[in-house]
């Protein structure tokens, strides 16, 4: 049964024991017309093959929540799944109520709750008395006995995976998202790129001669195959060996959902993959990876970018590429190149797509003036080697980013686009804007030679990538279920995603949160988005359930939805995560982490500024070891989420409110991303962050009419940072007068601490002279760095490496007296 298979392989038993596991179960690998499985007794697969290497079955396509399953034949011992063929990849069949089965008439039939045959195996009739039997090589059967004839079989019919033995046709194809991997009309095997906008073969390399890479397009029988000794070769003379070469190992051939086509071993003991082949060297020559006008870099992870100017369409999906902020004139104007200038993104170009290339050689002046003079032209290439070579290009596609490429592109943009501050687009006047650099794609770092990670770092990874990025490595990590969307994109790309985002956020029900919460009982805290409820789910999970406020709610379904999988997706260890949300009509709620500590100012402040949020008021003085932990996580978490997050995300209302506290102290960031969530219809924006924003902590721009960037986040950090040494709310320091103290006077005060080096004047005096004043120092620098003007101040990504430089201090050398 697959239940003590997965206990076997806990225990990491060798396959022969596994093989004990499996007998012990009712598992066969052949079976009659009139058998059957149903969904609901999916722990046991439907058949094993005789040596226990392969199992077929239910398999699911989502987690619980989701309900999906698909019929697959999978490695058995391959701890993370690895689904090999699936027989409904687009359409996957509910949790209850679906079955699989061999009917009388010969067909295998897969149907849905509702009886709709989902799939089937046209066999074309032939009926009685065939048998359906699950090989050792992984191929699933259907044959007439008394002949040994095969009538159907799954290895003509592959998804994206071809395993040994199985031979790839001119009839074949294998599959992953808009990737194939198939014989080309010239008898090449070829792997293309087909996209919604563009259609381009990538491998072999194009624009090189097949015959240089020792391939032949005269051979026309089209036929390749993967040996049991890893090597595979195809009629084409392309002959590619696994880096283990040698029989006894299992092996797979993929295409995956970065356009990669590789060789995986399974490593016996340890149920692991290790990748030892790959078509593509380099990631980025895959195309299409980045969309149209997005640029792919591997450093070393595969990112895409947007160019200067330029700013991603679909926030959910960087093939949809990037859109000019500008407009470069068309053609039905008359050409005014004054009007126009170029813009250099180095080591850096666009495949295809050249509206002229000049063979001769050519000045930069001159192919810059052809371009900027010709109403096509939105960018050119100018390489110099010897003779200077000018493409200019109609369109940008397949853009990459190489320290190998030998030349620039230089984009078209009007003559008054600052490239020194990048254009704000309307969607980020209200505090968004994309990441430049956004990871999306992971792809197994042993293809590149580099040393394998360790498995805390995939997880990191994990939810540090993008879409593509957590589609390609759910699709090693878990291996089966997501392979093969083909290209029904984009309802079954959709679907996908909400398949992926799923398995670690999910979309709950109303019903469920009133259950988790008790009917809203126990109140946490309140605050200007919501209020927090402490809820327990199915499993025992401890979770804080946020409800929003009315004026966050005003969003459509779809929107909010879009949000919420972009703030799924934010994993940092000092920021509280998300596990999922509820939308259903006024309803709209967030299901959080709990963490157990409350907040910084309950911690932080005295009682009688403890504020609205009652009780639990610790008594103690907040020791200096944990403040300056909660400066450095608090930094990072503000680091992660301007910087390296899917995208950029402002947080708008940084407060010690808002810094929740483990058991330890480590410090988790609450409520990011919700200005995003207010954003909404167009001008409205800045009215909604404005109230998110506290007085107190809220930078002096906010006051002035000018798109709000990451740097207001820095100035209330700042404050927060000088609060944590100080111990008390900085909006409440009084002059001898008893006026407020205003910016420019604390600032003084600050400049004073560092100039006279005193800085014990200033750290909180409950600490009784317990801190480490070289940390309080650099505490200070910093906080006054975040008070300048906002071009002066310091990158969240500054500030957490300055803190990381003074963590290793003792916690409070001698300085006492
Ligand atoms: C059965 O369910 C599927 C999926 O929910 C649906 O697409 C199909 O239309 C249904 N068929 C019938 C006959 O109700
Ligand atoms: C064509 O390729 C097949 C399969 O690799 C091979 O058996 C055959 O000898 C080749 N034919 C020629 C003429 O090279
Ligand atoms: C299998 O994995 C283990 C643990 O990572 C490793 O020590 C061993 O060398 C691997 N075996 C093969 C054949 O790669
Ligand atoms: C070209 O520019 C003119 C004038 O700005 C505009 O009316 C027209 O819609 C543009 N055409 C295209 C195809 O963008
Ligand atoms: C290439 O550019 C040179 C210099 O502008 C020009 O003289 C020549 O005619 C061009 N050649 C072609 C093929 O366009
Ligand atoms: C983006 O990547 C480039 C390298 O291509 C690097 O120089 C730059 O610092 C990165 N920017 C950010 C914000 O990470």
């Amino acid at each position: 049964m697959a239940g003590l298979v997965i206990g076997c392989l806990a225990v990491q038993l060798s396959l022969a024991s596994l093989l004990l596991c499996s007998s012990a179960s009712t598992a066969q690998h052949t079976l009659g017309t009139g058998s059957s499985l149903s969904v609901e007794d999916r722990s046991r697969p439907f058949l094993v093959s005789p040596d226990g290497t392969f199992s077929c079955g239910f398999i699911q396509a989502g987690d619980d929540g989701d309900n999906a399953f698909s019929f697959s034949v999978w490695f058995t011992a391959a701890r993370d799944g690895a689904v090999v063929w699936t027989a409904n990849p687009d359409a996957p069949v509910n949790g209850r109520g679906s079955t699989i089965s061999f009917r009388h008439d010969g067909e295998l039939a897969l149907a849905d709750t509702n009886g709709t045959t989902v799939w089937a195996s046209r066999t074309g009739g032939g009926g009685r008395g065939l048998t359906v039997s699950l090989r050792d090589t992984g191929n699933l059967v259907i044959e007439d006995p008394s002949t040994g004839r095969a009538v159907w079989q799954s290895f003509d019919r592959p998804t994206d995976t071809l395993l040994p033995s199985q031979r790839f046709t001119k009839d074949t194809k294998l599959v992953a998202g808009y990737f194939s991997l198939y014989y080309d009309n010239d008898n090449v095997l070829r792997m293309l790129y087909d996209g919604p906008e563009i259609a381009s073969i990538y491998w072999p390399l194009p624009g090189v001669s097949i015959f240089d890479f020792g391939r032949t397009n005269y051979n026309s029988s089209r036929i390749a195959i993967l040996d049991d000794a890893g090597v595979f070769r195809s009629s084409d003379r392309l002959q590619a060996q696994a880096s283990d070469m040698g029989v006894g190992v299992k092996r797979r051939l993929t295409i995956e959902q970065d356009g990669n086509l590789r060789i995986y071993s399974l490593n016996a003991s340890t149920g692991g993959w290790a990748v030892t082949w790959a078509a593509l060297s380099q990631p980025c020559q895959a195309h299409g990876l980045c969309g149209k006008n997005g640029l792919c870099v591997y450093l070393p992870s595969l990112r895409c970018s947007c160019p200067p100017g330029y700013e991603m369409i679909d926030r959910r999906d960087w093939r949809k590429g990037c859109q000019p902020m500008f407009s470069v004139g068309n053609c039905s104007q008359p050409a005014a190149p004054e009007r126009f200038k170029s813009v250099v993104v180095p080591q850096t170009d666009f495949y295809g797509y050249d509206l002229m290339f000049n063979g001769s050689s050519i000045t930069f002046e001159l192919c810059r003036n052809q371009c900027l003079s010709d109403c096509q032209c939105v960018a050119f290439s100018y390489r110099f080697d010897g003779v200077g070579r000018c493409f200019t290009k109609g369109r940008l596609f397949n853009g990459y980013t190489s320290a190998n490429f030998p030349g620039n592109i230089y984009l078209k943009v009007p003559i008054d686009f600052d490239e020194s501050s990048p254009l704000v687009s309307a969607r980020s006047a209200a505090g968004l804007t994309c990441n430049p650099n956004v990871s999306i794609v992971t792809v197994p770092a042993a293809v590149y030679g580099m040393a394998p990670r360790n498995s805390g770092k995939w997880t990191y990874l994990f939810v540090f990538a993008g879409v593509l990025g957590v589609l390609d490595l759910l699709f090693i990590a878990t291996g089966w279920w997501f392979l093969s969307s083909k290209q029904s994109i984009p309802s079954s790309l959709e679907a996908g995603y909400r398949r992926v985002m799923t398995s670690q956020f999910r979309r709950f029900t109303y019903r469920e949160l009133k259950d988790a919460t008790a009917n809203f009982k126990e109140e946490l805290g309140r605050g200007g988005s919501g209020v927090v409820y402490r809820g327990v789910l199915d499993g025992g999970k401890v979770v804080a359930v946020k409800r929003l406020a009315v004026d966050v709610t005003m969003q459509g379904d779809e929107e909010f939805w879009a949000e919420m999988t972009v703030l799924g997706r934010i994993n940092h260890m000092n920021l509280v995560r998300i596990w999922g949300f509820c939308s259903e009509r006024k309803h709209k709620l967030l299901v959080y982490e709990y963490v157990e500590n409350q907040s910084l100012d309950r911690h932080l402040f005295d009682t009688a500024e403890g504020g609205g949020g009652g009780g639990g008021i610790s008594t103690t003085t907040l020791a200096w070891k944990d403040r300056y932990k909660i400066a450095l996580g608090t930094a990072r978490g503000l680091a992660y989420l301007h910087h390296e997050c899917l995208e950029w995300v402002i947080h708008c209302d940084m407060k010690p409110e808002n810094i929740l506290l483990t058991r330890d102290f480590d410090a988790k960031i609450a409520d990011f991303g919700l200005a995003k969530l207010s954003k909404r219809d167009g001008g409205a924006g800045m009215e909604l962050t404005h109230m998110r924003g506290t007085s107190g902590y809220m930078a002096p721009e906010w006051a002035l009419n000018v798109p709000i960037n990451a740097k207001v986040d820095v100035y209330s950090f700042g404050i927060v940072l000088l609060e944590i040494v100080v111990g008390s709310r900085v909006a409440d320091q009084r002059t001898e007068a008893g006026e407020r103290l205003q910016l420019p006077q604390i600032a003084q005060a600050l400049r004073h601490v560092l100039d006279s080096g005193d800085v014990r004047s200033l750290v909180d005096a409950r600490l009784q002279g317990q801190f480490n004043p070289r940390q309080a120092m650099e505490m200070v620098r910093i906080s006054l760095a975040c008070m300048e003007d906002r071009n002066s101040r310091p990158t969240m990504d500054d500030i957490a490496k300055a803190l990381t430089a003074f963590d290793d201090e003792d916690e409070h050398p001698a300085y006492r007296s």
